[in-house]
């Protein structure tokens, strides 16, 4: 942004050679006054048209003008139209266009990059006065360049149909509107600019996420086919237990798909969604309800607080739960000892500076060789050990009366 106080172009009138009249110390320290009311309001960044009134109205008011208007300038068109103002009509606000041309005083404003003072625009011989401004009886007018880093937005212009003296001092004053405007301007393009680009990767991790959980759902039906065909119940059973651990990562990936929208976000409580985080209180809910919709007859409980977390968390908690759930309907309710079964329950809460996530059931219990991590012998249990690790969480088993308890606590910043 450059200031324009040197060089402005004023008229070669006799009035020019005049001395300038007195400063009037109030009358400039009252538009200190009112310049730095609309620094506030321009650094505060309400839209755009807003601002250029604002400026209009407190630009007129500090110059006890009558009219005052900001001016756009229209590339395609080489017109400046008129976007904000005070004096003027409605017909005019929006829709009137100024040539841009060097002839024009707002034009040449915008050509030369010069403020442009004209006391007397009828006896002019630099530009012609144009037809809106005739029209409204307008006889001076003081017009200033609105830039920033992208180049020429428009005009500042002020005018009046009474006689009197713009001065250099006046040039000071708007142009500090023109600079608080330039700046603003740019900082809600590049706003505007940042807010489509961080939907727009939204929207492509989410788009990513869907087809993960597309590509997954294929492979969790293939071996699901496969288990069919298989004979042998312990490979359809492995088969199974396969599928089913791709399922719980696809059931994340869909819920980083579904839980983009805003929606699912306030469900959470959370305010808006972070892209590659999801809400883990549904994820846990569906996966749960996956797992019992195999089981007919099990009593699957899960109690979950919203708790927004990360994919990469989400993922390796699903598949933890998703072993700890597996295990407790295969083995804690054998039907030769508990014929109708039994309840399996599901907890995760937030405690302070961690996550807890409980798998309890009051079945039989674990044998008494029972080993979670590398020692495993079985493969369930070395996974379980390995997704605690990743998560750098750690995993325990309370001692409880009956049945099996697993509790793993994942710490959470914040
Ligand atoms: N909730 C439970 N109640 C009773 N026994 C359990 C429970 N969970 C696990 N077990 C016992 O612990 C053993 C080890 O579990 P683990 O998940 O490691 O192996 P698995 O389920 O037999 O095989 P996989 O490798 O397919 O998971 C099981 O075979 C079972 O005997
Ligand atoms: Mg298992």
């Amino acid at each position: 942004m450059t200031a324009h106080t040197d060089q402005t172009e004023v008229e070669p009138s006799p009035e020019a050679a005049r001395p300038p009249a007195p400063p009037d110390l109030d009358y400039r320290l009252r538009q200190q006054a009112i310049l730095s009311e609309f620094g506030v309001e321009a650094l505060r960044g309400t839209d755009v048209d807003h601002l250029l009134q604002r400026a209009a109205e407190l630009c007129a008011q500090g110059m006890g003008a009558e009219f005052c208007k900001a001016l756009e300038y229209q590339r395609g068109a080489d017109t400046l139209l008129v976007r904000a103002g005070v004096g003027w009509g409605p017909d005019v606000i929006g829709q009137a266009r100024i040539g841009a041309d060097l002839a024009s005083p707002a034009g040449f404003a915008l050509k030369t990059g010069r403020p442009v003072i004209s006391n007397h625009l009828a006896d002019e011989t630099r530009f012609r006065t144009p037809q809106l401004m005739a029209d409204h009886g307008i006889r001076r007018a003081i017009n200033v360049l609105i830039e920033n880093r992208d180049g020429a937005f428009g005009v500042l212009e002020v005018d009046d149909t009474r006689e009197g003296m713009f001065e250099e001092a006046d040039i000071a004053f708007m142009q500090g509107f023109a600079n608080l405007l330039g700046g603003a301007i740019e900082r809600q393009r590049t706003e505007s600019l940042l807010r489509a680009a961080l939907a727009r990767q939204d929207l492509l991790a989410r788009e990513m996420s869907h087809r993960v959980k597309n590509s997954l759902a294929i492979v969790a039906s293939l071996l699901a086919l496969q288990a069919r065909a298989a004979e042998d119940p312990a490979v359809q059973m492995a088969l199974a237990d396969a599928r089913s651990r791709v399922e719980a990562i696809a059931s994340v990936h869909d819920q980083l798909w579904r839980q983009g929208d805003k929606d699912g976000d306030k469900a959470a409580g959370e305010g808006e969604g972070v892209p590659g985080e999801l809400d883990l209180a549904p994820f846990l809910e569906k996966l749960v309800a996956n797992l019992a919709s195999g089981v007919p007859g099990q009593r699957l409980a899960c109690t979950a607080c919203p708790q927004r977390i990360s994919a990469d968390r989400a993922i390796p908690i699903g598949l933890l739960v998703n072993e700890l759930v597996t295990n407790a309907l295969k083995y804690a309710y054998p039907p030769e000892t508990h014929p109708g079964g039994g309840e399996i329950r599901i907890r995760a809460e937030r405690q302070p500076g961690s996550l807890v996530v409980e798998v309890a059931d009051d079945g039989i219990g674990l044998p008494a060789e029972f080993e979670i991590g590398r020692n495993s012998k079985s493969l369930g249990m070395r996974v379980v050990g390995s997704l605690t690790r990743q998560l750098g969480g750690s995993l325990t088993i309370p001692a409880r009366g009956k049945g099996a308890c697993f509790r793993l606590e994942v710490p959470l910043d914040g």
